[in-house]
């Protein structure tokens, strides 16, 4: 359909640690300006995947591209990738206010001994007016709520005018009114040409805003738009649970009726 090259390709990509595999065989492709989300039960390995795609994670087997090049071997394009990691990755005790954090999203463009300049300065503080965290700037991190906090993260990935935001769960610990002011929002970014990949739980509601969903476990178990990949076998296969969706237009609602006996 496009003739630009898919932003992410996943041949045949196989991911272990020691000697227990955590992926096998996931080959997906993502155009430019798409949105898409990543979606699986816990241990499913959708945050292996994204640190297959940023290039942290070494595949055992199979290929990984980000822009057309080899993940391991961006170089200066891997400024181009936002990325907010899962929450738990985080270290709420460090001492820093949340400009600062949203100023590190600046440090791979600076490199580590040039200082912020003006520019960067400006790129913070816009960032941090279109999340609406701008009057928290002098706050402690670890003084923020949970919603607010998922915004400086954010914050910092947009300050680094990514072409690529990769998101890890990134409405966790968040109330369903902030979740989908978020998922607007990615639809914004979406719009203005980033191309949004987004791990999610949040099956139901995240389906409204994405134009594709990835199910993961271990494998790929389905991938294409949501109102055809979400269907009731792929949720079976995915969670091990009864799954059902009532269409209303474009978008499912899902009801999910948990088996008797839980692994
Ligand atoms: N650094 C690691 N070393 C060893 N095992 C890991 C590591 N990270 C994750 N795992 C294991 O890999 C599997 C997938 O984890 P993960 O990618 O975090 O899944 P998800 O994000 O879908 O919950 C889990 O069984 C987890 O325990
Ligand atoms: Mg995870």
């Amino acid at each position: 359909m496009s003739s630009k090259p898919p932003v992410i390709q996943l041949e045949g990509v196989t991911v272990a640690y020691d000697t227990v595999q955590v992926l096998e065989d996931i080959s997906l492709s993502v155009a430019e300006g798409s949105f898409l989300a990543i979606i699986g039960p816990n241990g499913a390995g959708k945050t292996t995947l994204v640190r297959t795609i940023l290039g942290l994670v070494r595949p055992m087997r199979g290929e990984v591209r980000v822009f057309g090049r080899p993940a391991a071997a961006l170089g200066r394009l891997r400024r181009q990738i936002g990325y907010v990691p899962q929450m738990h990755a985080v270290d709420l005790h460090f001492p820093v206010r949340a400009e600062d954090v949203v100023m590190m999203g600046r440090y791979a463009r600076l490199g580590l001994f040039r200082r912020p300049g003006k520019a960067d300065r400006l790129a913070v503080e816009r960032a941090m007016e279109r999340l609406g965290v701008l009057e928290l700037r002098r706050r402690p991190l670890g003084d923020l709520s949970g919603g607010q906090r998922q915004r400086v993260f954010l914050a910092r990935a947009l300050a680094t005018e990514p072409r690529l935001l990769v998101l890890d769960e990134p409405t966790t610990g968040v109330d369903t009114h902030t979740s989908r002011s978020l998922y607007e929002l990615l639809r914004d970014f979406q719009q203005e040409g980033i191309t949004v990949l987004m791990v999610s739980h949040d099956v139901g509601v995240v389906s409204q805003y994405v134009d594709g969903v990835a199910c993961v476990n271990r494998r790929l178990v389905a991938h294409g738009r949501p109102e055809v990949v979400l269907t009731d076998t792929t949720m079976t296969e995915m969670y091990g649970c009864q799954a059902m969706f009532f269409h209303h237009g474009k978008a499912p609602h899902m009801v999910v009726r948990m088996e008797e006996q839980e692994q």
